[in-house]
């Protein structure tokens, strides 16, 4: 994982780089593009990046090599929607945070006009990647890609999700209606970078429905953590504003069934991930068995 994380963050500099992209006549405007970098880069866990490599490695049965050009690029292109929908969930019309990743927010660095427009440039930017303009990926894996991502970002993703989140505000969400909307803001993206990470191999349909599973648990997992940390953990560690949730009256697991239940919660849904991993028929997935650890037990 040492060595994925630092491609990772290498390949994501690389395209953020304030010089003239590929094909085009001209660099980004500096005001843009250090406000994308500093979004970007100098933090964040990078887990759906993993997600992604690692779900290459379960169904390609070796791990991404230099060679292999989708893996790392949807491993970005993930990472930069991610980013995007940080610097938008932050804004003082959504979240209203003015600490994200240990420092100021976007827009409390770079305005408001300045934090929309970086995420909206770091979400095409994120097609781009998926798009290269030279034959390095197949137009199958390329367009197949783009399909997963677009759906997990938009209306009944991330989007959405985010869409019933503002919506839900100050009322008590049944389970479903709860469990809905976690997998839509968090679960969806997540699930993508699963099945991003497998559309870059050969996988059976078993193993397929594997993915999907095993994502699904995994993210909405996630997010099950995330409202118990929003709680537990300080806002030091967590490198973002502690117990905002609350403050905010937003709907969470934490508000609908207490501390206890919504660890007990998520350690349910680990268990579905890694059974889901064991009745996959893959050898490799090792390193997916590690993010599902790595997701119940962070501490930000
Ligand atoms: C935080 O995601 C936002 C949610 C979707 C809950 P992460 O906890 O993955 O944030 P970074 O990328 O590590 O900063
Ligand atoms: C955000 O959920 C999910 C996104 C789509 C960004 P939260 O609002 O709980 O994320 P944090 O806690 O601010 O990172
Ligand atoms: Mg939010
Ligand atoms: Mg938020
Ligand atoms: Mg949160």
């Amino acid at each position: 994982m040492a060595q994925h994380l630092r491609q990772v963050e290498n390949a994501l500099d690389r395209l953020l780089s304030p010089h003239a992209p590929p094909g085009s006549a001209w660099a980004a405007p500096a005001d843009l593009n250090d406000a994308m970098r500093y979004a970007v880069l100098d933090g964040g866990k990078r887990l759906r990046p993993l997600l992604v490599l690692a779900a290459f490695e379960a169904v390609h049965g070796a791990p991404a090599s230099d060679a292999d050009a989708a893996p790392m690029r949807a491993a970005c292109a993930v990472e930069l929607i991610h980013a995007y929908s940080l610097v938008h969930d932050d804004m003082p019309c959504m979240d209203n945070d003015v600490l994200r990743r240990g420092k100021p927010t976007v827009h409390v660095q770079f305005g408001q006009a300045g934090a929309l427009l970086a995420g909206d440039a770091l979400q095409t930017l994120a097609f781009e990647v998926l798009t290269p303009l030279d034959a390095r990926v197949d137009p199958a894996v390329q367009a197949r890609l783009c399909a997963i991502l677009a759906r997990a970002s938009g209306r009944v993703g991330m989007a959405g999700g985010q869409a019933i989140d503002l919506a839900s505000v100050g009322q008590t969400l049944s389970e479903d209606s709860l469990r809905h909307m976690h997998q839509l803001k968090t679960g969806a993206l997540l699930q993508a970078s699963v099945m991003m990470g497998a559309a870059c191999g050969t996988a059976s349909a078993m193993a397929l429905q594997a993915m999907e599973a095993f994502g699904q648990a995994i993210g909405l997992a996630f997010q099950v953590v995330d409202d118990v940390l929003d709680v537990t953990a300080d806002s030091a560690t967590l490198g973002k504003t502690a117990g905002k949730d609350a403050d905010n009256d937003k709907p969470t697991y934490v508000a609908l069934m207490g501390l206890e239940r919504s660890r007990a919660y998520a350690a349910t849904l680990a268990e579905q991930a890694h059974a889901a991993l064991q009745g996959s028929g893959l050898a490799d997935t090792a390193a997916l068995a590690a993010l599902v650890n790595r997701v119940i037990h962070r501490v930000h």
